[in-house]
Parts: C-alpha cells; structure tokens; sequence
C-alpha cells in the first residue's frame, strides 16, 4: 500500500491512501484547510510559491515609492501613496495565509533577506519617469491580475480567500495605470513619446511574469494537477497579450515587437519570441536593480528593528497586566 505517491520531508512515501484521498477532494473542488492532512510537497510548493508573491508585493512598493513625493499633482500623489499602501497590506495578508503552512514570519523575511527567497523579477527594473508608474500600473498590476484571478479558485482555502480582496485592489491599480497612459498619450508630443518609452522599457519584463515557457516549467504539471494553479504560464501569457493589445492601440501607443500580429485562424495575437537569457539574469540577480532592492529591504529591516522590540515589550507588560 505503500507502493506508490510521492515523497515526503525525510524521504519516506507518502500513504497510497491518504494520497488518493487527499486529489479525490481537490478534484471534488473542495478547500484543503491549514489543519487538514496534505502531501508535504504540497505544502512545500505552497510555502514557496505564496512566500514568494508576498516578497513581490513588498518588493513591489519600491518601484513606486520612489515616486510618491515627485507624482505631478497632490491627486496623483494621494493615488499613488494609496495604491502603494494596498500592495503592503497584500504582503502582510500572504505572509499570514503562508504562516498557516507552519512557517514563520522571522523565517521568511530572513529568506527574503539572505537571497535564498525570491520575488518577482519585474521589480528589478527601474521607473525612470512618471510614465513608468503608469505603465506598471497597466501592465504589471494587469499581468498579475491575469496571473491571480485564477488563484481566487486555488485549492488551499487561506490562500484562496486571501486573493479574493487582493484581485479587487488590483484592478483598481491596473485602472489608475492606465489613466496616466491616457493622459500622457492624449498630452502633448513629448508626454506621450515619455508614455511611449515606458511602454517600451516594460512590455518584454511584463510578459516575463507569467514565468518560463510551459516547456522548460518544472512546477506547472503537479500544480495544475493539485489546482494550485488554474492556466499554464503560456495560456496566461497569450490572454494577456490579446487583453493588452488593443488596450495599446486605444492610447496609439506602439508595441515593441515587430512580429505581433493577428492571428485569424486561432483568434489570438501571435508574437515575437521573449528573450529569455534576460529573464534567467535577472533572477540569478543581475537585473538593473536586484543590488538596490534588496538593499532597502535589509535597511528598512534594520530600521525597524526598535518597533519590533518597542511591540514585543508592549505586548509583554499588557500580558503581566492580564495576568495580574
Ligand atoms: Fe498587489
Ligand atoms: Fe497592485
């Protein structure tokens, strides 16, 4: 009976039975909940997977936050300043769900930390001018949306229901993107030629979210199997680029790729190939900003450190109060 199934922490099989009960729920579509048995590598691709879309949406704050105090007007600045506050408050959200895995918190921040964690690539990427910020709100909260709206159905309950409000503030982030995009592009020449860079410099890195190519994907096969994930990488990659496209065409506004073209007979766009040497030496951590990044998460850590001690105390003298 033990014949068959998968591994788990310390190398022994998991039990046939548990196993086949275990996919006979997911594929019954219901919830796995935190104290319900699960596959351990279950568990691990969990832990990896939801830890490190909560590093994204911290990291994720940098590329904006550098634009809170320079956005053009007291409006913009309250936006932004409201948008960038969402994207901690998705953090905090994940890195709950992800505890319920039986991580700590201390444990995934020191992975973050250290670089054995990772975020998403996207944010290694400068926003040289306002226009960036509206093409990140365009195209990168909208590639996460495509990305996250199928995780509404995940099949591990806390992280399911945490995507819920997440997918409802990140489409108000992709709306308020592309609002600048269309004040930009309907502005004069050299706003909308600013817009047309940001398009430039953020289109391939967009379409480098969904991940690598199905073929070279080594988690997708038993994520889908396990309903962690819903679509494969390229099935979310081609709905983004046939939602995008005309959203691009509307601003008039180019797409950098010389090859993007209708396709009548599938009905989709095809298009040029990613350049994925690009993607691999950004992850390995030469992308324009991975040093920077990092760096201000370590600083802000170490900064913080006294509120972390400040809190601890507090909640010790109301315990010694309590108790009293
Ligand atoms: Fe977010
Ligand atoms: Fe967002």
């Amino acid at each position: 009976m033990y014949s068959q199934g998968l591994k788990d922490a310390e190398g022994q099989l998991e039990p046939a039975e548990l196993m086949a009960e275990f996919q006979a729920r997911i594929d019954r579509e219901e919830k796995i909940e935190p104290r319900d048995w699960m596959p351990e590598a279950y568990r691990k691709t969990l832990i990896r997977q939801m830890s490190q879309h909560a590093h994204s949406e911290i990291v994720g704050q940098l590329p904006e936050g550098n634009w809170i105090t320079r956005a053009p007007s007291l409006k913009r600045k309250m936006i932004l300043l409201a948008k960038v506050q969402d994207e901690a408050g998705h953090g905090l959200y994940i890195y709950s769900a992800t505890e319920t895995l039986g991580v700590t918190r201390d444990q995934l921040t020191d992975e973050l930390l250290t670089g054995k964690a990772k975020y998403s690539s996207i944010f290694n990427y400068p926003t040289p001018s306002w226009a960036d910020i509206g093409a990140v709100g365009w195209l990168v909260d909208g590639a996460a949306i495509m990305n996250q709206v199928p995780l509404c159905r995940s099949s591990y309950g806390p992280y399911a229901r945490s995507m819920i409000r997440i997918c409802k503030e990140e489409s108000f982030h992709q709306r308020q993107g592309y609002e600048i995009m269309t004040v930009l592009a309907r502005g004069t020449a050299a706003q909308k030629d600013m817009a047309q860079r940001a398009l430039n410099r953020f289109w391939w890195p967009a379409l480098m979210m969904f991940g690598p190519s199905d073929k070279d994907s080594k988690h997708s096969e038993q994520s889908m199997k396990w309903k962690i994930k819903r679509f494969t990488n390229d099935e979310l990659r081609q709905k983004f680029i046939d939602a995008t496209v005309p959203q691009a065409e509307h601003l008039g506004l180019t797409i950098p790729d010389p090859e993007l073209r209708w396709n009548e007979e599938t009905g989709q766009y095809d298009h040029g190939e990613i350049n994925w040497q690009e993607f691999i030496d950004v992850i390995k951590g030469n992308g324009p900003c991975n040093k920077e990044r990092l760096q201000a998460r370590i600083n802000a850590h170490e900064e913080g450190e006294w509120v972390r001690e400040a809190a601890e105390v507090y909640q010790q003298k109301q315990n010694q109060e309590e108790a009293a």
